[in-house]
């Protein structure tokens, strides 16, 4: 499973890649906005120095909603940097673009998705990903994680390629359940990374070894 950071703070981007699972960045203009990075040249920099921090796909999203306009971002997103991945809404002219992008030799990331249908034109089109939202769809008690067993199912029996990237994942029993269900690439923020290190059994099994270590020294 890759694991993905879904943010656009450096601190914490690098906080990840210095553990050493770190397999790429996801962002959206909310995340941008949340660390002040506004102005489309500020946005496009940010970007870079996302790139320049991780090894992985950084997924960049367009703004426009028209075909032309989701081109034309698109090709400059995917210029910016070899690990770009340009994320499209799953909307009709974004399904045209994402189509564009796989004849093009452009990876995509199907964003916003939260049905199986829209997960499978997704994956029609060629997209490199496809982001359902969990946590949001969990949020409107409508069960997330039944999404992610869908798409999988659904994938498999027509051996599509399109990797599944679980986004909104909110905290590591999404990270668990996503994993079981074959999901290809979870994205959520660093808490939920690391939350999977958490347990009061570990602690107290160290906490006991450096004590005994300690008797005899
Ligand atoms: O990757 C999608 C993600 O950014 C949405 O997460 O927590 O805002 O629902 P959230």
């Amino acid at each position: 499973m890759k694991f993905f950071i879904d943010t656009a703070n450096l601190a914490q981007i690098k906080e990840a890649q210095d553990l050493g699972i770190l397999d790429g960045v996801t962002t959206n203009p909310s995340l941008m906005a949340k660390e002040g990075i506004t102005g489309r040249d500020n946005i496009l920099k940010h970007y870079v120095d996302i790139c320049n921090i991780v090894d992985g796909d950084v997924s960049a999203e367009v703004i426009a909603t028209d075909f032309d306009g989701m081109v034309k971002e698109g090709e400059q997103l995917a210029s910016l940097h070899e690990q770009i991945v340009v994320k499209i809404p799953v909307i009709k002219d974004g399904i045209k673009a994402i189509k564009y992008f796989t004849d093009n030799g452009i990876r995509t990331n199907c964003t916003l998705v939260f049905s199986a249908g829209q997960a499978l034109l997704a994956a029609k089109a060629g997209a490199t990903y496809v982001s359902p939202f969990i946590g949001r769809l969990d949020d409107i008690s409508s069960d997330g994680l039944n999404l992610i067993a869908d798409i999988r199912l659904i994938y498999d029996n027509y051996g599509y390629e399109t990797q599944i990237l679980a986004a909104s994942v909110r905290h590591a029993m999404h990270i668990i359940d996503c994993a079981k269900l074959g999901a290809d690439v979870m994205t959520g923020p660093l808490s939920s990374i690391v939350g999977l290190l958490k347990h009061p059994l570990t602690d107290i099994g160290l906490a006991q070894f450096l004590a005994d270590y300690n008797k005899g020294n």
